[in-house]
């Protein structure tokens, strides 16, 4: 059951995640206004260790605030405390708290994307602009890491496919490149002279996954704009696919006609493909993909959990690659 709340006061900004999590839960099982009505208690609870909400313009804010929230999802969120210091974003660092601990100096508004390649409105696009008449919406997904670990985020965004309609892309566009910030000057893991990855982090999709309703830019978590660590001020979201393919701080996105180049499949082809779809019949060359751990996990409760066929979105998306064979195109 779809239940709304006051449009204009994310969740977050009234209870912390914890509360925000239980009240999800609760409102699970309630019916209808009066129900809303009395979970008044909730609402009311007193903030414990609520982080320092991300930076950010207070126009995004306030678009933030009016997402359409998301039906309630099945599945347990994962903390805000986890999807937020537990990250991989190399421009930072390669520890899992590298992007949290090292990402404050990232400067994120103003921000400009270019669009680019086979489009009829190639251009340097302002956030605001790209984001001006959109209706974000909160959409619950499940991201697994090709590292076989996996989280539940409530992300705030809205589909890729409705920005590229509005570029129109030309009839030779197949393919779609994302490219994120290059700025060793705030991102340390850029300054590294060992590092494996060709500045600037890039990704790829075809223009059919990419056109995929499930495929999302998104500029907000937890009913709060995006944390640097996790790819402010927009990202993609492809939530069928290992999270390497779900590119953080974006600033091109260009339209081709042939495969693009990527980042992972770039450094190692033979354990990372272009496609890369959540696939536990498929192992990693080094480690076993039929399995996860959802974290939060522990040496006690280590959480783990059987890996679905692409990351449980098989009725979505599975006819996008009728008669591929899965295990060649990895
Ligand atoms: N995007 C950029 N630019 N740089 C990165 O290192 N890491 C990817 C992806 N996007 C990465 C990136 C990987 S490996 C994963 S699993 C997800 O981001 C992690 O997203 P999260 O930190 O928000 O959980």
């Amino acid at each position: 059951m779809l239940i709304r709340r006051p449009s204009d006061i994310p969740s977050s900004e009234i209870t912390p995640e914890s509360v925000y999590l239980n009240r999800r839960q609760w409102m699970k099982g309630a019916a209808g206004l009066g129900a809303i009505a009395l979970s008044g208690g909730a609402l009311a609870e007193p903030v414990h260790m609520a982080p320092a909400d991300p930076k950010g313009p207070a126009w995004l804010k306030n678009q933030i605030g009016k997402a359409t929230p998301a039906a309630d999802s099945k599945e347990e969120l994962t903390p805000y405390q986890h999807v937020t210091t537990y990250n991989n974003f190399y421009e930072f660092g390669y520890d899992k708290s590298d992007p949290s601990n090292k990402s404050g100096k990232l400067s994120t508004d103003p921000w400009q994307v270019e669009i680019a390649g086979e489009v009829a409105k190639p251009g340097k696009y302002n956030l605001e602009d790209i984001l001006k008449g959109v209706t974000l919406e909160e959409r619950v997904y499940r991201l697994r890491c090709v590292e076989a670990w996996s989280m539940v985020i409530p992300w705030i965004g809205f589909p890729l496919a409705d920005l590229l309609k509005r570029f129109e892309p030309t009839s030779k566009a197949k393919y779609v490149a994302f490219t994120t910030l290059k700025r060793p000057e705030e991102m340390p893991g850029q300054k590294a002279r060992l590092s494996t990855i060709q500045w600037p982090y890039r990704e790829g999709l075809r223009l059919d996954e990419a056109m995929h309703p499930l495929t999302l830019l998104a500029v907000g978590l937890y009913g709060k704009i995006l944390p640097n660590q996790n790819g402010a001020p927009l990202r993609l979201v492809v939530p069928w696919k290992y999270g390497f393919k779900s590119i953080k701080s974006i600033v091109k996105i260009e339209l081709t006609e042939t495969q693009p180049y990527t980042s992972w499949s770039a450094i190692a082809p033979e354990e990372y493909g272009f496609y890369a779809n959540v696939n536990p019949k498929v192992d990693h060359p080094r480690w076993s993909q039929a399995q996860e751990r959802r974290l939060p996990s522990g040496l006690l409760r280590p959480n783990i959990i059987p890996t679905q066929m692409f990351n449980g979105y098989a009725e979505q998306v599975a006819s996008l690659y009728n008669g591929m064979d899965l295990r060649t195109f990895y």
